[in-house]
């Protein structure tokens, strides 16, 4: 990277130039004196690659600065900052690691890259003196990259949890207030454009773990697999298991959730349906919003809720990150060389589920027979768990079934899986049976 102080312009080039990148040209356009006279530049977005170039032009983007080849801009050598909003791993990967190569800085929306190859592709940019900012990867508008690793760069974070998918939150939202079941909402937020292509990225809990992956690495220090992750998605829940919610107190909310355990140096990170307490903030972040629970060690609870997508927040981060972005070509701090991990975070380990204590909430439809119940219970005391509340409502459906809802008391994650596992391998169940977990805050 140019390490000459003096930017008097500093020029921009976007690869792609969907919803996000043409909310990143509109606002920047509509804000740009204010944007200049904080960063001291001139900024100009002088390229921009698409593949339908009509479509850009249709936006009211000049045709002159348009390009079907992001290659020409990451090899253009007059532009400083490159901000990539084609999302996906190829070829957003490659086209990232030749702009760093480059001596660029990048500017992403991408959570699955940073989210898959942040580790790598953080070591790339600090070798080649170049910098990563990923702003909006994370809950849209909300600012909780900075948060993290700036405004609450002083604390230890025992536990941050929230809603990080707005798809998701829609559905269940609607899923509680009419009270209809999974699939009619789901239809719904297809027409109005909520679900991402891939729909199991919102409806399986994907995206919202991509996006706690990159927050458990600003908080602690690591990369998480996904494979180190409990991640269950928002399919199996019904509207029983809504009402039963509400009558106990509870909301139904897709959490994400990362908490430490400081005196044992252990990490546990997920994203799964959870019931909430209604005393819990987050579990009143309804509709598209997204919502963050950041609790630290010095600054106690900061909740921030705000909108988790969409072309004006999205932008909204994207031009934040441009404006640190211009900062650290004239010498200000970088991204990748500022977070420092806190000092345990070298032996730190992941969780196993025998050691992850949490109440749960089983839903189980069986045959309405005589003996039932006192099996299901059997199964349950077998695997060390206890009931602490119970529900039990016929079904409709003249088959002689029943749907059983029951609460738990403590019990490990492993036995309350094993539970699940035993309860569907019963003949007088007939559905796979559910297993919600109940939020636990961290004290
Ligand atoms: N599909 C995502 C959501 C978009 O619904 O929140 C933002 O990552």
């Amino acid at each position: 990277m140019n390490n000459n102080k003096e930017f008097p312009t500093v020029n921009i080039g976007l690869i792609g130039c969907g919803v996000v990148g043409q909310g990143v040209w509109k606002n920047l356009d509509a804000y740009r004196e204010g944007l200049e006279k904080r960063v001291g530049s001139s900024l100009q977005i002088t390229r921009i690659a698409i593949r339908d170039i009509d479509k850009a032009v249709q936006a009211g983007i000049p045709k002159e600065l348009l390009t079907t080849k992001p290659e020409e801009i990451v090899d253009d050598a007059s532009i400083q900052i490159i901000c990539e909003l084609m999302g996906g791993i190829e070829p957003a990967l490659s086209l990232t690691k030749k702009a760093f190569q480059n001596g660029k800085i990048v500017v992403t929306a991408n959570k699955a890259l940073v989210c898959d190859h942040g580790s790598e592709l953080f070591e790339i940019a600090r070798q080649n003196d170049a910098d990563y900012f990923y702003e909006a990867s994370v809950a849209g508008g909300i600012p909780i990259i900075k948060t993290l690793h700036e405004g609450l760069v002083a604390n230890r974070f025992k536990q941050i949890f929230g809603i990080l998918n707005g798809t998701s939150n829609y559905i269940l939202t609607r899923m509680e207030r009419e009270g209809l079941d999974f699939q009619p909402i789901l239809e719904d937020a297809r027409k109005l454009g909520y679900v991402e292509y891939d729909e199991s990225l919102d409806l399986d809990g994907i995206d919202a773990a991509h996006k706690t992956v990159i927050l458990a690495f600003l908080a602690h220090g690591q990369w998480i697999q996904l494979s180190d992750m409990r991640i269950e998605g928002i399919r199996k829940l019904n509207k029983l298991d809504f009402e039963i919610a509400s009558n106990m107190g509870f909301k139904i909310k897709l959490i994400a959730e990362i908490t430490r355990d400081f005196r044992n140096n252990q990490l546990t990170a997920g994203v799964f349906p959870c019931l909430i307490s209604q005393k819990e903030k987050i579990a009143h972040v309804d509709e598209v919003f997204n919502g963050i629970s950041v609790s630290g060690d010095i600054a106690g609870e900061t909740v921030m809720i705000g909108r988790g997508a969409g072309q004006n927040p999205t932008s909204s981060s994207v031009i934040s990150d441009i404006c640190d972005a211009v900062q650290a070509l004239k010498g200000g701090p970088k991204l990748t060389e500022i977070f420092t991990p806190c000092e345990e975070s070298a032996d730190l380990k992941i969780s196993s589920l025998d050691k992850i204590i949490g109440k749960f909430y089983f839903r189980i439809k069986a045959t309405d027979a005589p003996g039932v119940l006192a099996k299901i219970a059997e199964v349950l005391a077998n695997n060390e768990v206890s009931i602490a509340t119970l529900n039990q409502k016929e079904s409709n459906d003249k088959n002689g079934t029943a749907s059983i809802m029951l609460t738990t008391h403590k019990a490990t994650e492993q036995n309350a899986l094993d539970t699940v596992k035993k309860l569907a391998s019963l003949e007088f169940v007939v559905e796979e049976p559910v297993m919600i977990r109940i939020f636990n805050r961290v004290k």
